[in-house]
């Protein structure tokens, strides 16, 4: 944040902490956090150090179990566990292959909340996490797939506009919140995520019938955050407009949108797919190995940037909420901004 901006925002009084207190105690007890704020898991990014900051702050940390093996994922929650004891959860990608025993292994640490982010969880695997203790988060990414997982039995449902750092859908956070918030949030509690910097907006999804909110981007550069020095500086520099979503070239190889940090790295991905649809033409691929040959590209991407600090090669995931990112600081002051910024908006709101 700018001291600009930070310094438009008029001081919060106890009138507007109370009335935000009350907006987020729903989604507060759900997460048995202090405030109704997660920081989405982020690969490479959401590890012990950036969770536990999280949750010590009052907000809720997600480790990110992206593509980590089962024995990863045991030692990361045991560490996470000893800089914290306060409730945090793990991100499972519903494709991964040891899906069952990454399930097993929360249920044996008693992790309280786990996150299934990549699809639609995998026949079995909500009930498997329920018995192993845990509440199950899902994506909804249309309000029919929405009241489907409802059905099904998840505990609570996260809306994610295109406006988010990552994979991403083709709607807007704004659009997805008046189509899906005024139909289910009285029934889960429900956490808008995706192109939200300041408190104002935390507010205004409050208002319209969220829970609480889940914010990714604006947590990269905190103090906390283990990112490469490059990766910062990359956010720190860039304005919303830099992060934009990848390319798919051509029909016949679908690519899942990603959002993030225009380089030299998308424009060789974009040359990527085109000598990938050529080997098609010529016959020299069958459309199983394209695929693959696709997917396995960015395969590392992320790692290569986030830790090995190559930021133009690698894949700079950011949400176009990075131009509200602006500096390196601690979790509990990033968390206090929103706090204060959504209740101020709150008492002006009403008034
Ligand atoms: C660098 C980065 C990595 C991410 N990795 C993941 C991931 O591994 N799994 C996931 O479910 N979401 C991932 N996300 C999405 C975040 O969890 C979160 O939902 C999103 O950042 C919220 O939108 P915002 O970036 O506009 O705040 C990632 C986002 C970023 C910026």
């Amino acid at each position: 944040m700018t001291d600009s901006i930070a310094t438009a925002t008029p001081p919060s009084t106890d009138i507007g902490h109370d009335r935000l207190r009350r907006a987020m105690a729903r989604g507060a007890a759900f997460l048995g956090s202090d405030h109704a704020i997660m920081a989405g898991a982020m690969s490479w990014v959401s590890e012990r150090n950036l969770v536990a900051a999280m949750s010590n702050a009052g907000g809720f940390g997600v480790i990110a179990c992206g593509a980590m093996t089962p024995e990863l994922l045991d030692s990361e929650i045991a560490a996470t566990k000893a800089l914290t004891d306060k409730p945090f959860g793990v991100n499972l990608i519903t494709m991964h292959p040891a899906l069952d025993a990454l399930i097993e292994v929360c249920g044996r640490h008693g992790v309280g909340h786990v996150v299934l982010a990549g699809g639609l969880p995998p026949k079995g695997s909500l009930e498997a996490i329920k018995a192993g203790g845990a509440k199950v988060i899902c994506f909804a990414p249309t309000l029919a797939l929405a009241k489907k997982l409802i059905r099904s039995g998840v505990d609570a449902l996260v809306i994610e506009g295109m406006e988010a750092g990552g994979h991403i859908g083709p709607v807007s956070t704004s659009v997805l919140a008046q189509e899906m918030l005024p139909t289910i949030a009285a029934d889960v509690p429900v956490f808008v995520a995706g192109g939200i910097g300041r408190g104002e907006a935390v507010a205004g999804y409050l208002e319209m019938g969220a829970a609480g909110v889940q914010l990714g981007t604006r947590f990269v550069c905190a103090t906390e955050s283990i990112a490469h020095p490059n990766f910062k500086k990359a956010f720190i520099r860039a304005s919303a407009r830099d992060a934009v979503a990848s390319v798919q070239i051509d029909p016949r190889l679908p690519v899942i949108p990603v959002r993030a940090l225009k380089n030299a790295g998308q424009d060789a991905f974009a040359t990527k797919q085109r000598e990938v649809a050529q080997k098609l033409d010529d016959t020299a691929l069958a459309l199983a190995e394209a695929q693959l040959e696709i997917e396995h590209y960015w395969a590392g991407a992320l790692r290569r940037a986030v830790i090995d600090g190559d930021v133009e090669h690698g894949s700079v995931m950011a949400g176009q909420s990075v131009g509200m990112v602006t500096r390196e600081e601690p979790v509990a002051t990033i968390i206090e901004s929103l706090m204060d910024e959504a209740a101020s908006a709150l008492e002006r709101r009403a008034g």
